[in-house]
């Protein structure tokens, strides 16, 4: 079966090919990234302009890279929310026009759900039940997943999300957007015993995260440095921010698995394509014996092949959305 995803839920326009719910035969993204780096964050009306141009020509490019015509697909998936509701009414729209002029059925996916089945996309897949951090730049939750849509919510960020926080430091430091990449390059030439900064675990007992105080603790640092007129040790404040985010996200993660006694463990979302992060909940799952399982960095940030491999699960156990599908911008409970 033949699934042709789209995903415009923020400031990239995505479709793929993916058959069975497994095997990519293409995934094409375009990036705003440039439209939106010299206002240091996406603009919402910009996104929305550039979904418009774009999405034509990168459902185009995805059919034609897989070989195959509309003919030869069996439903589309599209990602209703969450999300900017003017992007997202983008590919939502395409979708529905696509559906209705070709009588394909239409499956409105949730993009949390696409991020924590990107792991399907991969050879090594885990067994049910497991633990799923999932860390992006919108979301930062840790999940209980029995099956492909059985997800419990365990905790979730009561502030900023953990890709969220990874921008606005970079942000304070100057570095421009987006922020996860430039601070783990920097990162890599800093010491993060150097600077000390907070990790909030909130409770012993609770999966909740919080990553503001962290935040105001990298401001609090480099105000102190430019009052003082003391260089700003930027590669050392990388390392140090980073190694206090990925502390509290492996710990986290590791306390689920262990209270809940399960053998897998999955990351996903953009975060989880930093190399830091992916390293230390490595040893951690090893130290405990819990086996981990993150998708490759280019299936952990946005794109349309998790799209398609979350509406070909709800397609698989007959669940087709109306014309009538809307977008919706905040995770539903
Ligand atoms: O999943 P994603 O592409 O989009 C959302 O659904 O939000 O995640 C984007 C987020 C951004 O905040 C970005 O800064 C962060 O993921 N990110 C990273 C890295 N690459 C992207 N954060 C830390 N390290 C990275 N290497
Ligand atoms: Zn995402």
């Amino acid at each position: 079966m033949l699934i042709l995803g789209i995903e415009s839920s923020c400031d990239e326009t995505a479709a793929a090919v993916v058959q069975d719910g497994k095997t990519i035969l293409s995934s094409v993204v375009a990036s705003q990234v440039d439209v939106h780096r010299r206002y240091g964050g996406v603009v919402p009306e910009l996104a929305s302009r550039k979904h418009i141009e774009a999405i034509y020509p990168v459902v185009e490019e995805a059919l034609e890279q897989a070989g195959v015509s509309l003919n030869g697909i069996d439903a589309i998936a599209v990602t209703q929310g969450p999300g900017l509701v003017g992007s997202l009414l983008i590919g939502l729209s395409f979708a529905k026009a696509l559906s209705y002029a070709r009588g394909l059925p239409l499956i409105g996916v949730s993009h949390i759900e696409g991020h924590l089945l990107s792991i399907y996309l991969e050879k090594d897949t885990p067994s049910f039940p497991y633990i799923s951090l999932m860390a992006s730049g919108g979301h930062t939750a840790l999940y209980y997943v029995s099956d492909y849509t059985g997800y419990h919510l365990l905790g979730q960020t009561r502030d900023d999300a953990a890709g969220e926080a990874f921008d606005k430091v970079a942000k304070l430091l100057g570095l421009g957007y987006p922020g996860g990449e430039v601070i783990s390059r920097l990162a890599e030439q800093g010491d993060p015993q150097k600077i000390n900064l907070p990790r909030a675990i909130i409770s012993k007992d609770s999966f909740d995260f919080s990553f503001s105080g962290l935040k105001t603790a990298v401001a609090n640092y480099i105000r102190y440095c430019r009052e003082n007129q003391l260089p700003m040790p930027y590669e050392d404040m990388a390392a140090a921010f980073q190694e206090a985010v990925v502390d509290v996200l492996v710990d986290k993660t590791m306390k689920a698995a262990l209270q809940y006694k399960v053998k897998n463990i999955v990351a996903a979302g953009g975060v989880a394509s930093n190399r830091r992060l992916r390293e230390a909940l490595g040893a951690a799952a090893k130290h405990a014996g819990v086996k981990v399982f993150i998708p490759d960095p280019s299936l952990c940030t946005d794109n349309a092949a998790m799209i398609a491999v979350a509406g070909y699960q709800r397609f698989r156990r007959g669940e087709v959305s109306g014309l009538d599908l809307d977008a919706y911008s905040k995770n539903r409970p």
